[in-house]
């Protein structure tokens, strides 16, 4: 069975946080959650672009209940900031973890960590540990977190994680996008063991045309109107993230992505993933490093 956004279920009296939902993909989802009923978190960097995507979700779903949550994942202070302003809601069900960066010339982090696995895998990581307590006092809550089929090309550089002593924009990218699958599967391993009432859902868009193709360079980004084309519009590229945070029918664990050719486009369902991908031993070493490099510490027992 696929899921398109239509089969999204009445989210009436839910709290989701969307991180990065001011444009792209996260726009499209914060979009549909809130049309569905539920109070939407825009977890993002940057007040004004926050509020024009408000204004732009207001217009299309009257009455949407929105609140703008400052959210810098490029700095570990901003991501405790807002964990602690999330906190302060009544409820929160869904961490969608979408925020993310791809292929930028070297840069690094308030914290001095290389900006992709940075922001895309030990943001991700922190601002989940610090939210974690809270989702558990929901229901049924899930994190959602968002990989890529570039997790397929994806190593760890154990040696080098923070490009100290080289920097491939590419590598760099799928190595953060594999991070993503590794925290999510063992996520899921130790939410079960410690019988946490939390749902750990990953998901990835395929390929749509979004701002994520800022930093490819100018003569193919040119090209990307007419490439796009045969790829999947941001609204499509979000079913798979609406199926993560919203399927009656998902499990903890399951991984989503688009049914279409080589998983590119097309409705959502069950997306394919590397046996790399799921090696508990490497998962493992990257949540252990990942407290080390962010001080957060989510204790939950270690998958066993
Ligand atoms: N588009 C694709 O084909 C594709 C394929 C596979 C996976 N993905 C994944 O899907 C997710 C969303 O990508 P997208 O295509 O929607 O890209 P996008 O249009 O560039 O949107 C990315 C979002 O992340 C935010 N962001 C970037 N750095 C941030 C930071 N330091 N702190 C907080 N927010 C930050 C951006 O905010 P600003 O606007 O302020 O920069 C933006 O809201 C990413 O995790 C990406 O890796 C996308």
């Amino acid at each position: 069975m696929t899921f398109t956004a239509a089969d999204v279920p009445d989210q009436s009296g839910r709290t989701i946080l969307v991180t990065g939902a001011n444009t792209g993909l996260g726009f499209e989802a914060a979009k549909v959650l809130a049309a569905r009923g539920a109070r939407v978190l825009l977890g993002c960097r940057d007040k004004g672009k926050a509020e024009a995507a408000m204004r732009a979700i207001s217009g299309a779903a009257p009455g949407a209940d929105l609140a703008f949550l400052p959210l810098d994942q490029a700095d570990l202070a901003s991501v405790r900031r807002a964990a602690e302003l999330a906190g302060r809601e009544p409820r929160l069900d869904v961490l969608l973890n979408n925020a993310g960066v791809m292929t930028p010339p070297l840069m690094r982090t308030a914290d001095g960590f290389e900006l992709q696995f940075g922001v895309n895998h030990l943001g991700t990581f922190a601002l989940t540990s610090l939210l974690l307590p809270k989702l558990a006092e929901a229901p049924a809550a899930r994190v959602v977190v968002t990989s890529s089929v570039a997790h397929k090309r994806g190593r760890i550089d154990w040696d080098d994680l923070n490009a100290e002593h080289g920097y491939r924009r590419g590598d760099s990218y799928c190595q953060s996008k594999l991070a993503n699958l590794l925290f999510l599967f063992e996520l899921d391993r130790r939410l079960r063991a410690a019988g946490a009432p939390v749902m750990a859902v990953g998901c990835h868009p395929g390929v749509a045309m979004t701002e994520l193709m800022r930093h490819v360079p100018g003569p193919v980004r040119a090209l990307m109107p007419l490439i796009g084309l045969f790829f999947n519009s941001p609204a499509a590229g979000s079913w798979p993230a609406l199926q993560a945070a919203t399927s009656p029918e998902a499990k903890s664990g399951d991984y989503f992505g688009p049914q279409g050719m080589r998983e590119m486009r097309g409705p959502s369902g069950p997306a394919k993933r590397t046996l790399r991908s799921e090696d508990p031993e490497d998962a493992r070493r990257l949540w252990e490093v990942s407290v080390a490099m962010t001080g957060v510490d989510l204790r939950l027992p270690a998958a066993t």
